[in-house]
């Protein structure tokens, strides 16, 4: 500082030993800024550091998600309203910033949204929330396009699994999906398939969770919040880029309607399952969907979902678990990850895992007795509705939803948001 600077106040925010100062170093460096701006409110400027080696439209970009994700607020349903004072303004100053850092608020905002999505009480987000979501957001784009279908509709195009999952809930099950197709795609054959698991609330039905911590199974719907989210910001920075959006939203509960262990589903591709667990329910409502954004001509598709308590306990809050069938979509997907700050590391997809999921009566079933390899075999049963061409699973369990703070960027009890950048930045990959 040479004098010139003229602030109320000075926040020096440090990023640990130079050599350790990663991305996330400056993303929870500004994240902290923000934090201690709060009590205060007004502008908060952040001077980029042209000692450091990240270049300063990268550092830019950094500073304003961790900035953006620090300001958010869970705390939307206390009658007393906010104790802090919202920052009115995120300045970024450095050369040649301004393109990287407008871009990184108007994601972050998305992946803000998204959390509101996930936050929302289950009593306030039932599955037609993600319908009038939908709405909301094409409404907002010439280029956007969404298609809700309902009960009649998902039993008309045999879709037998999501439409058993949602069957007890009085609060009716949707398949959601979101089209957006700009003028003059980059390449007019690819069209990226971005499909969510949007369990509203998961009580694991007949087979019933504990009761500890249950209410955080409002957050079972964060991969359906990340694809809606996700490509209203794909849309909004007008990325030359063909995707489909896909949520199967429905809530998982126990009943007199409620489908059980011992019933065997059919799925809208025409293979049978014998259910063994009904809180195995993710995989049953993302077999319709995977089939739905194929037949509306996904050829890359990427699914994410809280899908596996597994996988937790594998990788905890910092890292999702992905699985994929072709080698050069996850890498893409891996590259992404890293890129945008939503850490995604690939496990091995292998049909040997497959015969765990036989079954004695149907095609296979939704679940294991074995208590090994959860997640893999889960990612082995969705790899019999994929479809043909590229797809991913990325299980989203950890990072998706946190119950404490992870002592970076994100230190709010709730939904994180996580999947929106990463699929942004996936999408960026095929602009040009
Ligand atoms: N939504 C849960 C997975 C989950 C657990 C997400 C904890 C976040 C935190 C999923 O529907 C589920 O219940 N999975 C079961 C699968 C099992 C029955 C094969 C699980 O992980 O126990
Ligand atoms: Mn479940
Ligand atoms: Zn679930």
């Amino acid at each position: 500082m040479d004098g010139g600077l003229r602030a109320g106040r000075v926040a020096v925010a440090g990023l640990g030993r130079r050599e350790a100062a990663d991305d996330d170093a400056i993303r929870t460096a500004a994240a902290a800024a923000t934090r201690a701006a709060r009590a205060h409110g007004g502008t908060l400027a952040w001077l980029v550091d042209d000692s450091l080696p990240a270049a300063a439209p990268d550092q830019a970009r950094l500073a304003v998600e961790g900035a953006t994700l620090a300001a958010y607020d869970p705390g939307q349903w206390k009658t007393r309203g906010p104790r802090e004072r919202p920052l009115e303004r995120l300045l970024v100053v450095g050369d040649g910033v301004e393109g990287q850092a407008r871009r990184a608020g108007i994601v972050a905002e998305w992946a803000n949204r998204a959390r509101d999505l996930v936050n929302t009480p289950p009593n306030e987000a039932p599955p037609a929330r993600f319908a009038e979501r939908a709405e909301e957001i094409a409404a907002g784009g010439g280029r956007l396009r969404a298609a809700v279908l309902g009960p009649p509709e998902i039993e008309a195009l045999g879709m037998g699994a999501l439409a058993a999952v949602g069957r007890a809930s009085r609060n009716e099950p949707r398949l959601v999906a979101v089209h957006y197709d700009p003028p003059g795609p980059a390449h007019p054959d690819v069209v990226l398939g971005f499909v969510g698991k949007g369990i509203t609330f998961d009580t694991g039905g007949i087979s019933l969770k504990p009761g500890l911590h249950m209410e955080d199974m409002k957050g079972d719907m964060a991969g359906g919040a990340a694809v809606l989210e996700a490509i209203g910001a794909v849309a909004e920075l007008e990325l030359p880029v063909r995707v489909l959006t896909v949520v199967a939203a429905a809530e998982n509960m126990p009943g007199g309607g409620a489908y059980r262990p011992g019933d065997i589903l059919t799925a809208a591709n025409g293979k049978t399952i014998e259910i063994v667990n009904t809180d195995a329910e993710g995989r049953l409502v993302l077999a319709d969907a995977l089939w739905y954004a194929r037949r509306e001509g996904a050829t890359h598709v990427v699914d994410l979902a809280t899908l596996t308590g597994a996988m937790v306990i594998a990788l905890g809050d910092l890292y999702s678990g992905f699985y994929a069938n072709d080698d050069e979509w996850a890498d893409r997907l891996a590259a992404a990850a890293e890129r945008s700050g939503d850490h995604a590391w690939r496990l091995p997809l292998h049909p040997r895992y497959r015969r765990y999921v036989d079954s004695t009566f149907a095609d296979m079933k939704n679940a294991s007795d074995l208590r090994e390899a959860g997640p893999a075999l889960a990612a082995e049963f969705l790899r019999e509705f994929a479809g043909d061409g590229p797809w991913a699973h990325v299980d989203i369990a950890g990072p998706a939803f946190l119950r404490r703070s992870r002592g970076d960027y994100l230190t709010q009890h709730g939904g994180t948001g996580y999947g929106v950048r990463l699929l942004v930045e996936l999408a960026a990959g095929y602009a040009s």
